[in-house]
């Protein structure tokens, strides 16, 4: 009895100090951001405050002309030479930039590492949201996270774009697959291991930061109210305010609550206005309601579409609560770069249309975030660690995930499962065995790829090492020369899309599959 008394007064005095660490922690973290944000000039906040495409900076000097706070790789944004060494050099060679500035303050990286560390080749790809809302595992969803904030942390960059909690109704959407569930509580219970997974259970230099993403509503647009081409991307969100908190702002409550460090602002409007230049959600119920203290980050270039001129767009994002914009710059001389970002924000500041007050909050944020990340205490990479990049564990937790997300419809006469006792069995259909059509949109590429876009064991692959021995298994793309089969099995399915590149009218499968069905 006295033993186990001691050993709690032991345990509450540790609990204790390390409560008392992290205050201790945040309020100098709090004391040296504003003592660094008072010493900055305006022109060094609007660059903290500017993300940009690294396909897009026109020359890496500008890092330290502009005082530029991060860079970003978009779907596809990849170093010449892909691989994980690369990405280290090149992450290395921007902080040496920021490093040679007057302040030294690091940039902060940030990639769609969504399903995995997907834009590099080779890494582990973990099947995409849906699917893992398909197996609903939480401890799953939190392995799979922390696995790939592994292999992210191991090319030396900071920030992931992800999870994704739209709460996702309309199957047609081109993004419905980055969505964990139609239903609000299974999309909060796994968004939230995914932060965890992510962050850790507290933001430190171990985490790789999360971004609760799309903020808010985009799961739930009208058909046919998509901005441009779009269909449903994009679009309008009609419900009311009840709804919209109970099912859609939930899963980022909890996951504030959880202590995610960054949330994007989703591209859709809510009753007619557009989210980016909505002050009443972002500023008034995400930042003071909800108490949301980290970066509010925009989406590519989604100020743009506030208002015909590019100015007032920078004005009313920034007043409604935006921290860091997206840019995210571009190769077209005729659109808004970073230049014309910086130049008309600074301006708006001076004028007086934005106040200075915003802009040191916003700064605050994002330096909050940095500090606590650990970048100025270690802002160089070191190469090491990249064997983790689609390492055998990664692969066999990644294998075990595919396996749980697998969804049986039907299984007349018991058929499945297969075996090598099975017969001859005969595999038809190109998606058999294409790595790129089986992994989906942001793979390698924005939109995906087709082929052996990255390494990885296709359908075909797995059929010959798990289910038949490689004489009695028979491929056979288009479904021509069967031959005599005691069993067929037919690949269908999507090609890779993602966004509103992929929205639909119907969920039809494909003439082509169709047919190959029949045949
Ligand atoms: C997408 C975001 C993504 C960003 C950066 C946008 O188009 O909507 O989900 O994080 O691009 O690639
Ligand atoms: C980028 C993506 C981004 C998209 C937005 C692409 O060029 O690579 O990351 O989401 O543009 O339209």
């Amino acid at each position: 009895m006295k033993k186990s008394c001691l050993l709690n007064n032991k345990l509450i005095k540790t609990i204790t100090s390390i409560f008392l660490f992290q205050i201790m922690s945040c309020s100098s973290i709090d004391g040296e951001v504003s003592k660094l944000v008072s010493s900055m000039t305006l022109e060094e906040k609007i660059g903290q405050m500017t993300q940009v495409d690294y396909r897009y900076l026109a020359d890496k000097a500008d890092i330290g002309k502009y005082f530029l706070g991060s860079i970003l790789s978009g779907g596809g944004s990849t170093p010449p030479t892909n691989q994980p060494s690369s990405w280290v050099d090149l992450y290395n060679s921007f902080q040496g930039e920021a490093l040679k500035t007057r302040l030294k303050i690091p940039l902060i990286y940030g990639i769609d590492a969504v399903h995995g560390h997907n834009n590099v080749l080779g890494a582990t790809m973990f099947p995409h949201n849906i699917g893992l809302g398909c197996a609903n595992d939480k401890a799953l969803v939190q392995e799979i996270a922390a696995a790939t904030a592994a292999e992210v942390k191991a090319t030396g960059l900071d920030w992931t774009f992800a999870p994704c909690v739209a709460v996702a109704q309309d199957e047609r959407w081109g993004r419905t697959y980055e969505s964990f569930s139609e239903d609000s509580e299974i999309v909060t219970e796994l968004g939230v291991a995914s932060t965890i997974g992510y962050q850790g259970r507290t933001l430190n230099k171990n985490s790789v930061l999360a971004c609760a993403k799309h903020f808010v509503g985009d799961g739930n647009t009208v058909f046919g109210t998509g901005t441009n081409w779009y269909k449903i991307d994009r679009g309008d969100v009609v419900l009311d305010e009840e709804e919209l908190r109970s099912k859609y702002i939930k899963p980022f409550k909890e996951s504030i609550k959880m202590g995610v460090g960054s949330i994007m602002v989703s591209y859709n409007s809510w009753k007619g206005k557009k989210l980016h230049g909505h002050k009443y959600l972002i500023n008034d119920v995400l930042k003071k309601e909800l108490k949301f203290d980290g970066i509010v980050v925009s989406d590519w270039a989604g100020i743009n579409e506030l208002d015909k001129d590019y100015k007032t767009c920078i004005i009313q994002s920034i007043n409604a609560g935006i921290d860091m914009n997206m840019v995210p710059g571009s190769l077209n001389p005729d659109d808004n770069s970073y230049d014309d970002f910086i130049r008309l924000a600074i301006e708006s500041v001076k004028e007086g249309s934005i106040p200075m007050e915003r802009i040191d909050d916003a700064v605050s944020r994002i330096l909050k975030i940095k500090k606590k990340l650990g970048l100025f205490d270690k802002p160089i990479k070191a190469p090491k660690n990249t064997d983790v990049v689609g390492s055998k564990k990664h692969r066999d937790l990644a294998r075990k995930s595919v396996r749980k997300s697998l969804v049986l419809l039907k299984n007349k006469g018991d058929i499945l499962p297969l075996n090598k006792d099975s017969g001859k069995i005969t595999l038809v259909g190109e998606h058999a065995d294409n790595i790129g059509y089986q992994s989906g949109g942001w793979t390698i590429h924005w939109q995906g790829g087709s082929g052996d876009i990255t390494p990885g064991t296709t359908i075909l692959d797995a059929f010959k090492s798990a289910v038949a021995d490689s004489n009695s298994i028979h491929y056979s793309k288009y479904g021509e020369n069967l031959l005599n089969p005691d069993v067929v099995v037919v690949a269908v399915g999507e090609k890779p899309y993602s966004e509103g590149v992929g929205d639909r009218e119907s969920l039809h499968l494909s003439d082509e599959d169709i047919k190959l069905l029949k045949k």
